[in-house]
């Protein structure tokens, strides 16, 4: 995959500092959109001294952050999810109080606030007077930083705006963007494949209005797909969740486990390479639901509902192709029913959780695992972000592949 084809369809985070070049921003973001990324720009305030936000939201469709505490914005937590979702962080220019800032972790405004909270690779464009660029602070700071896995581009030598000659000029709008498409196409392992995930939990009806179902929120399924995404891999998600649709993934909606058996096996049947089970379906449905709201009947005071199981999606699929992970979601004796599902469903990994632990399993942003493979493999994971969880078994997925 090129670095130009990496662009596409990711999560990009512009931040712009002030400084007499924050105009060239706006071709900065005009250029990721061209190149299918969803840009989502910061600005700090003293950009907004030289570029106002309505450039970019004119050129992103996107509103444009300019306050850590924007009373207008609809959700307080805007930074935190931003730099969740972020594939990468492009700061451009930046200045050298920026570089210092996040030297520090400093987090007092909305730009340093969103990289402190972002696991994504940042790309640094500085541009200033070159005594500003050349200053012991700014170079040591530049050095802490590039330790630390921030990655740089530029600046330029050449004429600035004082009208000095000399090393601070931004570098240009097609170096940033080859230098971003190389840090996002650096692992790429899964490029060409096809990666299928299940996520969220079942719902099997009763009547029009009421389902069994269960307390997955799809976190752990949506960390997966993300992560195969970025990994450079095509990835169907089929979901049971209502989380917001990942970009740049295909979605396939699904509300019962025989819904989930089919969109899944449509999915492998278009090349997969892999299948990752994440769901949590349902064991059981009701053998039949009622076409109508059931309506409390005077003097009834118990309801019994007659279930029957539902198919079992992995046993089901494991002819198509396809490594197939599944997921163990026990309360107890964690191992010896995580193997025998490995092996009752023939499966090449399980990814076994203990769910009735207060930072594990259902619905939390954290998880702790243990994959055990049908080698005998057994490997205990600390607690883990469920998106560390998943890059740990899409490395083992990956070991599969090549080995
Ligand atoms: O969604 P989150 O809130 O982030 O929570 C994540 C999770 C706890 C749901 C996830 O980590 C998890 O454990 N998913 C599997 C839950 C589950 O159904 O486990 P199980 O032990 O009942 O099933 C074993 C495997 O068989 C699973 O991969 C399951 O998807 C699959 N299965 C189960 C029943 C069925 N009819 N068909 C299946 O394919």
């Amino acid at each position: 995959m090129s670095g130009a084809d990496a662009i596409a369809g990711k999560r990009i985070v512009l931040g712009v500092s002030g400084s007499i070049a924050s105009y060239k921003a706006a071709d900065i973001a005009s250029k990721l959109m061209q190149a299918g990324a969803l840009v989502d720009v910061v600005l700090t305030r003293s950009a907004q001294e030289f570029i106002t936000s309505l450039t970019f939201r004119s050129l992103t469709h996107r509103l444009v952050i300019t306050d850590l505490f924007d009373a207008n914005s609809e959700d307080p937590l805007e930074h935190v999810e931003i730099a969740r979702q972020a594939d990468a962080i492009v700061i451009a220019p930046a200045t050298a109080n920026v570089m210092a800032k996040l030297t520090h972790g400093l987090a007092d405004d909305a730009l340093s606030t969103i990289v402190l909270a972002s696991e994504a690779p940042v790309l640094i464009a500085p541009a200033m007077e070159h005594h500003m660029w050349a200053n012991t602070a700014t170079q040591v700071n530049v050095a802490t930083l590039k330790e630390r896995g921030f990655n740089f581009a530029g600046p330029n030598e050449g004429r600035l705006a004082s009208g000095a000659v000399g090393s601070g000029r931004l570098v240009e709008t097609a170096e940033i963007l080859e230098a971003l498409g190389e840090i996002l196409a650096a692992n790429q392992d899964l490029a060409g494949r096809h990666i299928v995930v299940s996520a969220g939990g079942t719902q099997e009806p009763i009547d029009p209005v009421r389902v069994v179902t269960n307390r997955s929120s799809g976190k752990q399924g949506y960390a997966f797909a993300e992560a195969a995404r970025d990994r450079g891999a095509r990835v169907t998600l089929v979901t049971a969740a209502s989380l917001a649709n990942p970009a740049g993934i295909k979605v396939v909606k699904v509300e019962s486990a025989r819904q989930m058996l089919a969109a899944v096996s449509d999915a492998l049947n278009d090349a997969a390479d892999a299948l990752v089970m994440a769901a949590a379906v349902a064991d059981w449905e009701p053998i039949s639901a009622a076409g109508q709201k059931m309506k409390k009947v005077e003097g009834q005071d118990r309801l019994t509902i007659e279930m029957q199981k539902t198919p079992d999606i992995l046993a089901q699929v494991s002819g198509l192709p396809g490594i197939k992970v599944g997921f163990a979601a026990e309360t107890e004796d964690l191992l010896n029913n995580a193997r025998a599902k490995l092996e009752g469903k023939k499966l090449d990994m399980i990814v076994a959780n203990d769910v009735s632990a207060t930072d594990a399993g259902f619905a939390v942003d954290t998880n702790r695992v243990v994959i055990l493979d049908k080698s005998g493999g057994q490997e205990d994971l600390p607690l883990m972000s469920k998106r560390e969880v998943a890059d740990t078994v899409l490395d083992r997925v990956c070991g599969l592949f090549s080995g």
